[in-house]
């Protein structure tokens, strides 16, 4: 298992990790993000076993003492299983979530207190790099679940949103949404509601032209369209 590095937007890269055991015979992948600038930011840190593996990655293009801003959308162990190891590497770094991520869980889990972000609060990073956290209840899982957003480069990361299997390469401009109906389909690791729609075509709103999936290729083109065909399909599953 190696893990392939490669800069998807202006300053941002993307470490990915394919495990063939997962998701088997397809395979799946485990993606975290870096934003550069003066207060760089990490989205997702790999699960805790890999932190020595990601972090060996994300050295290769930045010191990992800089690090300054530790996120992700929701808690689970690919989400942020190596949190605490990351606040210990680098010691100036917090760990950024929602108003329930913190109250519930991170006040607790983190070794070090948390920020807590607003829906719409923004990480300045410095260097151009302005992250807007936008809360994202339920959605796909998780009642603390958040996303964030690039507003200079318009690269919204999705976290499990457009979920799919197969590994390939790091940035695609073809379908994501059928692919992300067919892992549905396989998995069902959404949390149907009738705010998913909403929630999703929110994110629409946003019109990224850049999509980063926690796992799956990242995405270049017309984002708004892509978000808007993933709410209609979880629309059509909440009507059945
Ligand atoms: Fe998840
Ligand atoms: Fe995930």
């Amino acid at each position: 298992m190696d893990t392939k590095i490669d800069e998807i937007a202006d300053g941002i890269f993307r470490f990915s990790t394919f495990v063939p055991e997962v998701a088997a015979p397809a395979g799946f992948t485990f993606n975290q993000f870096l934003v550069l600038g003066d207060e760089p930011l990490i989205f997702h840190t790999g699960h805790r076993r890999m932190f020595p593996q990601i972090s060996a990655a994300v050295a290769r293009v930045m010191p990992i003492e800089r690090l300054r801003w530790i996120t992700f959308g929701h808690y689970e162990a690919d989400e942020c299983g190596a949190m605490n190891d990351w606040l210990a590497a680098a010691p100036r770094s917090e760990v950024a979530h929602g108003e329930t991520a913190c109250m519930v869980t991170l006040g607790d889990a983190a070794d070090r207190p948390p920020r807590v972000l607003k829906d719409g609060e923004v990480i300045d990073l410095g260097g151009g790099k302005r992250l807007r956290y936008l809360d994202t209840p339920h959605v796909p899982h998780a009642w603390e679940s958040g996303l964030l957003y690039e507003e200079s480069t318009g690269t919204l990361f999705c976290g499990d949103l457009f979920t799919q299997t197969g590994g390939g390469p790091a940035l695609v401009e073809g379908d994501i949404v059928g692919p992300a109906i067919a892992t549905e389909d396989m998995f069902r690791s959404s949390s149907l509601s009738p705010a998913m729609g909403p929630t999703i075509r929110r994110l629409a709103a946003l019109a990224p032209r850049t999509l980063g999936l926690m796992h799956g290729p990242s995405f270049r083109g017309d984002g708004a369209s892509a978000l808007k065909a993933l709410a209609e399909n979880y629309d059509q599953r909440i009507r059945a």
